[in-house]
């Protein structure tokens, strides 16, 4: 049993012990009784009601990471890029102005869902239930990217056109014969110059049909450029590669990193962010990193983790400047660990986000 303040407590978690006290809108009292767990309507009447916090079985609780992006703006959004995508790939059509206007919309109904977040935690759980990597990959860059963009104070014009980016970044992808995309082994090189076309595919299809304006354009032709200039279709070196791009880069590196691969198990976060904070100056723009470090916790709350003295815990809260050192609970122990401000637990670090919750988000608003 552990005492979880009312700000910390999430839903799943099993009560340890009664707890009592008086609800003035409705003028009676409550009691919640040991055993029972936690639902969001109790928490919020035990943070209303001011109560400290409530004792917590860990061995009963059973917590889980929720998705705060609405399931039906995903599911559109999925929708959208995949008829854009057709229409893209069809030679007779190409992609049309409503095409865009829907993709469009879906850009800024996920601004909205992400500004009207009242939570200070936002994960993207469940786009992974789609099959089709290329298109959840792209929803998920362009949440990563409006996050970053809102981190970084864009006004609501800059966010649509930097989400549409994001949402189109890879279509040129389904002009690439599928056995190269998904090839297990090597790319020869012909191949991978067939690839590192896929920028240019996109970007000058949407941008002779004056589909898109030029900072969509340069975000999407730019995605793969490295700030040192080794990054490809052009080449660019900092400041010559569109903020937008930059942006992108960083979003699309963690989410490729972290996702399962035809070619590639998924990195665990914690490696896929060392990898992107060691590419600092060479690859990616440090305040970009600095921005996205702040919005997207590796470890959800509600995630269950492995630690390296092999406890299994659950992370019970997430600090924006400690995304790799949030507060967890041991499952069956009794303990709570605050890995970034507990001295006693500097020795700790989190090895493994257990299978249950990969291909998870988090991202903090
Ligand atoms: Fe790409």
């Amino acid at each position: 049993m552990v005492f979880v303040r009312s700000e910390e407590l999430l839903p799943g978690m099993c009560l340890a012990r009664d707890i009592h006290f008086y609800e003035p809108s409705i003028a009676s009292s409550i009691t919640m009784k040991t055993g029972q767990k936690l639902t969001d309507m109790q928490i919020t009447q035990l943070c209303s009601a001011k109560l400290d916090g409530a004792y917590i079985d860990t061995v009963r609780s059973e917590v889980r990471v929720i998705s705060s992006i609405n399931k039906q703006i995903k599911k559109e959004a999925i929708n959208n890029i995949h008829s854009l995508a057709d229409n893209f790939i069809d030679t007779s059509k190409g992609v049309q102005k409503r095409d865009i206007e829907s993709v469009g919309n879906t850009t800024q109904n996920l601004i909205d869902n992400l500004s009207s977040q009242k939570d200070i935690l936002i994960n993207i759980s469940d786009i992974k239930m789609y099959d089709d990597y290329t298109y959840h990959h792209c929803l998920s860059v362009a949440i990563m990217s409006i996050a970053i963009g809102m981190e970084l104070g864009f006004t609501n014009e800059m966010l649509n056109d930097l989400g549409l980016a994001g949402l189109l970044h890879d279509i040129g992808k389904v002009a690439i014969p599928i056995e190269i995309i998904n090839k297990p082994g090597r790319l020869t090189n012909e191949e991978f110059n067939v690839v590192k076309m896929h920028p240019v595919y996109a970007a000058k299809h949407l941008q002779e049909r004056h589909l898109v304006n030029d900072n969509v354009y340069q975000g999407i032709v730019g995605h793969h450029e490295k700030l040192d200039g080794s990054g490809y279709p052009n080449h660019l070196k900092g400041d010559q590669i569109h903020p937008y791009a930059r942006i992108l880069a960083v979003a699309d590196v963690y989410d490729a990193l972290t996702s399962n691969r035809p070619y590639r198990i998924p990195s665990p976060p914690n490696e896929a962010i060392e990898l992107i904070m060691g590419s600092v100056d060479t690859h990616f723009d440090e305040r970009i990193v600095r921005a996205f470090l702040r919005k997207v916790a590796p470890f959800p709350t509600g995630a269950k983790v492995k630690l390296s003295n092999g406890e299994t815990a659950y992370v019970m809260k997430n600090y924006p400047d400690q995304p790799l050192r949030p507060l967890v609970a041991v499952i069956g122990a009794d303990r709570v660990y605050d890995l970034s401000f507990d001295m006693s637990c500097l020795n700790i670090v989190i090895t493994e986000l257990l299978d249950e919750n990969k291909g998870n988000r988090l991202i903090n608003m």
